[in-house]
């Protein structure tokens, strides 16, 4: 089997320890696969159906049993940047299908898988309904925004500290550049909300957002809390996409910035 591969990708350690223990082949380019059957389909349908056929994570996703090619953009930014240990507790807000999951499951042993090793939890919420994942506690159907769901999310902590939370939230797309920005700096501001309520010391804060006008002073309260704030955008994270996400470590406490 053949795949063609971008170029930055390649560069990607990440992703030439993940062909380490594949068997796809980068030796030889593949033509583009069209899709077959598109009639009566919009434009649009048909664009993502020969994007997906196309996009080399999609086909790894597949061949590691990833729910969703976005694993590789948390495994991305984790091999760079080191956010998941051993032992950690990790909320990870809009998990569905729980790609994410998978990983972070792997990255702080909540299995567990090496019994050497200090054992993790995952606590992971989504607003549709969500597979469960064993090393998980899937909180499927939950809005995370709502007052109840966070009740409950602590009630599953039994008084654990956060050491990770991850927020990969995203509305529906409509579309409107505008009005989806603000809704995703929205569901940004829940999450670091309780990120500032809930976590530990130190504690690491990883939050998706879309581009606009609202991105800086974002960044800027994020900025209150963490000593440190980049703004990444893994390989594994489409160029087309104003998608970025917001990494802020060492969480500082409350007014002591
Ligand atoms: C990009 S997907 C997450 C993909 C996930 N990280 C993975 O790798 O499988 C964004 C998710 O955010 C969820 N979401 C949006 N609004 C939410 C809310 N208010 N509460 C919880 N989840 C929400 C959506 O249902 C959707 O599943």
């Amino acid at each position: 089997m053949s795949m063609q591969i971008p170029f930055n990708m390649m560069m990607s350690s990440s992703f030439w320890s993940i062909l380490q223990t594949s068997y796809f082949s980068t030796s030889s380019v593949a033509n583009k696969i069209v899709p077959k059957n598109l009639k009566g389909r919009k434009t649009s349908a048909s664009d993502w159906l020969t994007r997906q056929l196309n996009d080399p994570y999609v086909k790894l996703a597949k061949f590691r049993q990833f729910r969703a090619r976005s694993a590789f953009k948390l495994l991305e930014i984790n091999e760079k940047h080191n956010i998941l240990k051993p032992g950690q507790v990790v909320l990870e807000c809009g998990a569905a299908p729980g790609a994410w999951t998978q990983v972070a499951v792997s990255g702080v042993n909540s299995l567990p898988q090496d019994i050497n090793k200090p054992q993790g939890t995952v606590v992971a919420v989504d607003i549709l309904a969500v597979h469960s994942l064993p090393g998980a506690v899937m909180l499927g159907g939950k809005d995370f925004t709502q007052q109840g769901t966070q009740q409950h999310i602590l009630k599953v902590l039994q008084g654990k500290k956060i050491d990770v939370i991850l927020s990969d939230m995203a509305p529906n797309a409509t579309g409107t550049k505008d009005l989806d920005h603000e809704v995703i700096i929205e569901l940004a501001y829940s999450a670091l909300r309780f990120a500032i309520q809930h976590s530990a010391l130190q504690a690491t804060f990883l939050c998706k957002i879309w581009e606009g006008h609202r991105d800086r002073t974002f960044i800027s309260d994020v900025e209150k809390f963490y000593k440190t704030v980049k703004v990444v955008k893994p390989p594994a994270s489409r160029s087309d996409s104003s998608e970025k996400f917001i990494l802020g470590k060492m969480f500082c406490g409350v007014g002591v910035k």
